[in-house]
């Protein structure tokens, strides 16, 4: 099992949430986030700047998804994700992914794969 930790411009939530479905991911977990990558929160075509003196970080809204799905679903999902989030613009987001050990429901008792 894999774990992966999808974030992504907010407007591209329900179509992200089409993407796990389409997987059928046991479930989710969404968290609204504020970040930034590389630029450091400048959007396109601008710089952190005022009067001429660097300014600090930007942190713009995100949201980040967090998934576990079986090792055999995760290059299709990253796929699926690039598909859809994509813009050629920069800030469309970045896949984490890490390995989960083990998984429990709790109600049941069921473990790995059979937990998701
Ligand atoms: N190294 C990182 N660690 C944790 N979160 C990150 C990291 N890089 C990006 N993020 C998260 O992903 C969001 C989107 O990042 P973003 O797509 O701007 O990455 P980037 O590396 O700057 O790529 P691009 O050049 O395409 O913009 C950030 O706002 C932040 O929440
Ligand atoms: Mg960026």
């Amino acid at each position: 099992m894999k774990e992966l930790m999808i974030i992504i411009r907010p407007e591209k939530l329900e179509a992200v949430k089409d993407v796990l479905d389409k997987v059928h991911c046991g479930g989710m977990t969404l968290s609204t986030a504020m970040g930034c990558g590389t630029q450091k929160g400048a959007s396109e075509g601008t710089v952190n700047e005022i009067k001429g003196f660097k300014t600090t970080i930007n942190l713009l809204p995100k949201i980040k998804v967090e998934v576990v799905v079986e090792d055999k679903d995760v290059e299709e999902v990253i796929m699926n994700i690039r598909e859809t989030c994509a813009t050629d613009h920069v800030g469309d987001g970045k896949i984490f992914i890490r390995d989960i050990e083990d998984a429990i429901r709790i109600r049941t008792g069921e473990r790995g794969v059979k937990a998701l």
